[in-house]
């Protein structure tokens, strides 16, 4: 799963560059949209957001209806769906749990688009059934202690965390920077290797 502190840091854009990436690669990957409360996934893909994961965990509609697959990419996705009276009740219910087993058999790949952890407890309901969490940070914008709280959040949940993508770095100012974190270090190593 893919989430991060606060809206806007690039959840849904990771989610989704992660998502079609794998796809194109050949592997047979979903994309679910579990921010019930702000869905924006169907927006990225082009499409209407008329029903979805909420209709399937309120026991409205069946999974075949709500499967559907990107004929260009290959990507298989379930949109958000209408805004259900309490998403955090339905995210956090045995059926999206057996859903997600499910769905993890029949998929090499699923990723979860999630809501912010410090707005709402949604996605903490799911970092357990996440094999791994990816956490966003948006580069320069996101507080410090805002995005150190969403890690703790998410590992106090009991996330297998593997790992923090940066987003929105501008990577010319980054370079200007006399920080030497793993990235500049990464690039370092290369101009070495390259013997410049
Ligand atoms: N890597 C990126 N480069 C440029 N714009 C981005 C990038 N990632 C996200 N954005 C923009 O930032 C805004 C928020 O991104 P989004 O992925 O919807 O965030 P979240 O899901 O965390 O709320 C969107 O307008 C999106 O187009
Ligand atoms: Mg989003």
């Amino acid at each position: 799963m893919v989430t991060s502190s606060v809206p806007g840091e690039g959840k849904t854009t990771t989610s989704l560059s992660l998502a079609a990436a794998s796809a194109a690669s050949g592997a047979r990957t979903l994309l679910i949209d579990c921010d019930l409360r702000q869905p924006s996934a169907h927006k990225n893909l082009g499409v209407e957001n008329e029903a979805g994961l909420a209709e399937f965990l309120s026991g409205q509609r069946n999974l075949e209806e709500l499967v559907h697959v990107e004929p260009r990419t290959g990507l298989y996705y379930i949109l958000a769906g209408k805004r259900p009276p309490s998403p955090t009740d339905l995210l956090g219910s045995l059926r999206m749990r057996r859903l997600l087993q499910q769905l993890g058999d029949a998929f090499d790949l699923v990723v979860l688009d999630t809501p912010p952890v410090l707005a709402v407890s949604d996605a903490l309901l799911l970092v357990r059934q996440a094999d791994t969490t990816i956490f966003v940070v948006r580069w320069e914008k996101t507080r410090r202690d805002i995005a150190s709280t969403g890690v703790k959040m998410v590992y106090e949940a009991g996330a297998r965390l593997s790992g923090i993508v940066l987003t929105q770095v501008d990577l010319r100012r980054h370079a200007q920077y006399d920080y030497t974190d793993s990235g500049v270090y990464y690039y370092r190593g290369y101009k070495k290797y390259y013997g410049e």
